[in-house]
Parts: C-alpha cells; structure tokens; sequence
C-alpha cells in the first residue's frame, strides 16, 4: 500500500500518456486525506494547470458553492480528476489517457476510503460507475460498489452554460447530505 505523497511522487514523474508532453503541471488532487466526501472531475483546465490544483476556475468557483451547499467547506472534502494532466484546448479526455491514470485515482480512493463520491460529469461517472452510463438520465440515483455510494451529477461548467440545471444538482447534493446522515458506522 502506498502512502499519498509516494503517490503523489509517482504522479509527477508521470509520463504514461501523451497529455504529460503538453502540461504545465501535475494536477494530483488536494484536500482532507481523511474525508467522508470525494468530488471528482474530468481534467485540469487552463488555470489548474498553471497552479497544479484542481478546480480553481470559474467551475471551481461553483464548486465551492456546491460544497458549502452541503455544508461543508473545500478542506473538508478530497477533490480530484480522472485525468491528472490538462487535456489540451481542453478537450475530453481520451478513453486511453483516462485508462493510464484511472489507477492513481483508484490509490486516491483507497486510501481516502470516503463514504460517497460525486461524480462531476459524463466522464467522471463513466469512468467510476458504468462506461454506459447517461449523465442525464441516470444523474441523482445513488450507485453502491463496495462500501462506497457514488453520486453521478452534472459538471459545473455544465452549469455555467446551463443555469437551469442547477436545481438538478442542487436536489443531487440534498440527497447526498441526507445520505451522509443515514450512513453511520459502528465501531465494535
Ligand atoms: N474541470 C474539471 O473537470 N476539473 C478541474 O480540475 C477543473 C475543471
């Protein structure tokens, strides 16, 4: 088992795939190593490349408003993507580049182990949930693999250029709080 900054050591010398040709930085992920919610993206964008921290954009921007929607706060939580390298023009990622680094993502969320898992986006919840998944029509229904629920919602720069989806997603984060509170764990 490693540890997240061995982890975080391989992430940057990375070079599986052709997105670490183009980018500025290693976006690894950041927040509490020992949160009970995960918010996962597709890839960095512009600024995150730049700084090397994930949503820091105007899609981060709505993210923190999402996050303090279910009243937490950013260090709260653990945010990440499943590709850790900008994508350039910011592109999808791959089916390729997103199966190279989907096994960094899976140490992320071993060693986190959080109780849910919001997916932001097609990609994300593709690549975690179910490769045939639609973000439309299966968004806000819970999805249990091992201990983990994981929540398939819409990206917040779908949100940017959809207003009227963010009630969607505002209902998606309710229903992810009042999991939060049903999930107890008993310690023997
Ligand atoms: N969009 C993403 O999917 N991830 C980021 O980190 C920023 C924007």
């Amino acid at each position: 088992m490693y540890t997240m900054d061995e982890l975080r050591k391989f992430c940057f010398k990375c070079r599986k795939c052709r997105l670490s040709q183009t980018r500025t930085n290693v976006v690894f992920g950041e927040g509490n190593e020992d949160a009970d919610i995960m918010f996962v993206g597709e890839g960095p964008g512009y600024y995150e490349d730049v700084q090397g921290r994930p949503f820091v954009g105007k899609a981060g921007q709505l993210l923190d408003k999402m996050i303090e929607a279910i009243n937490y706060k950013r260090s709260d939580v653990y945010i990440a993507n499943v590709v850790k390298c900008r994508p350039p023009e910011n592109r999808n990622p791959m089916e390729d580049e997103c199966n190279e680094c989907l096994d960094y993502l899976r140490w992320q969320v071993k060693l986190i182990n959080p109780k849910i898992i919001v997916c932001l986006g097609a990609v994300a919840a593709k690549n975690l949930i179910d490769t045939n998944l639609t973000i439309s029509k299966q968004r806000g229904i819970f999805v249990k693999k091992g201990n983990i629920y994981f929540m398939p919602t819409f990206h917040p720069s779908y949100l940017l250029r959809n207003e009227a989806a963010k009630k969607d997603v505002w209902k998606d984060l309710l229903e992810v709080k009042s999991k939060l509170s049903s999930i107890t764990y008993r310690t023997y």
